[in-house]
């Protein structure tokens, strides 16, 4: 039976803590799982690196068939709509697609399809399997959420990773804030200043100013936005002793990240990268592996 994954928040968290372990499972304890029976499209309408090539590497090793679609040299050059491509995959027989797209919940036009959907990120509002790496990373840190403290700082408004995740890291029982420019916050969470917050907070995760989403909203230069809101190695050392950063990348250095943070000692920036490796063989494993 078919499973999708649409938004981190479809899922109860027996749910998330199971994706979790099954991703301990293939990285740690030698899971293994043939899915070469399977045939998959990696349909990404939007830029990626990260998660389009993680995905690749997870169906990679999971043995299944891939079917790469590039949106540049498609026919939605010649009108082709949305729906009717990720119908043509679904008419190839394809048991599930895995779809970037940036417009938001993109998945409520493509009901009632024959093969799983598993979401990629859309728009400004969901990320599932970058959330659960996340959690896969912090969960490995600490051995728990309940009580950990995690400040979101920067581009909250145009953030599928805030967005779709805060709402259930505060079901986990965390304690969720946020920070940067005035002019990019929500009522995702609490505010707080960005420098009490790096003194105070278990978990900080920088976000990217999302400039292919807006126009500039900001008047802030990046060596100002650097100078207020970057994390750099005299705020490192202003951490918490067992404090963590993170960041989904892509990162820019010299803004919200000096050269010194991605490789530092409290950065987990790369750890993430692996995890997500593992978390998307769960998530496939999940839609078409039981
Ligand atoms: N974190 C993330 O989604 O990165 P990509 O846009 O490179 O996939």
């Amino acid at each position: 039976m078919k499973k999708d994954l649409l938004s981190l928040k479809l899922l109860s968290n027996e749910e998330i803590i199971d994706i979790l372990e099954t991703a301990r499972d293939f990285r740690d304890n030698g899971l293994k799982l043939d899915l070469s029976d399977k045939i998959i499209a990696n349909l990404f309408f939007e830029n990626s690196t990260r998660t389009q090539y993680s995905f690749m590497t997870a169906e990679e090793k999971l043995n299944a068939k891939v079917l790469h679609f590039n949106a540049q040299g498609s026919s939605i050059s010649k009108g082709e709509t949305f729906y009717d491509t990720v119908k043509v995959f679904e008419s190839f027989g394809c048991d599930a697609v895995v779809i970037r797209s940036s417009q938001n919940e993109y998945y409520n036009e493509l009901k009632n399809l024959n093969c799983a959907i598993i979401n990629a990120g859309d728009g400004t509002e969901n990320h599932p399997t970058q959330n659960l790496l996340d959690l896969l990373t912090i969960y490995d840190e600490f051995g728990h959420f309940d009580g950990l403290k995690i400040m979101i700082v920067g581009d909250i408004l145009h953030s599928r990773v805030a967005h779709g995740s805060v709402e259930v890291m505060k079901r986990l029982g965390m304690k969720c804030f946020i920070s940067g420019p005035k002019e990019f916050m929500d009522d995702t969470a609490a505010y707080i200043d960005f420098d009490e917050g790096v003194k105070t907070m278990d978990v900080i995760m920088m976000l990217r100013i999302q400039t292919e989403r807006h126009a500039v909203l900001t008047t802030l230069s990046d060596k100002e936005y650097n100078t207020k809101y970057g994390m750099n190695e005299e705020r490192v050392a202003k951490m918490k002793d067992n404090a963590i950063i993170m960041h989904p990348a892509p990162f820019n250095r010299g803004v919200e990240v000096d050269n010194y943070v991605p490789e530092c000692p409290k950065s987990r920036i790369f750890r993430q990268m692996t995890n997500g490796v593992y978390v998307r063989m769960a998530v496939i494993k999940r839609s078409i592996g039981d």
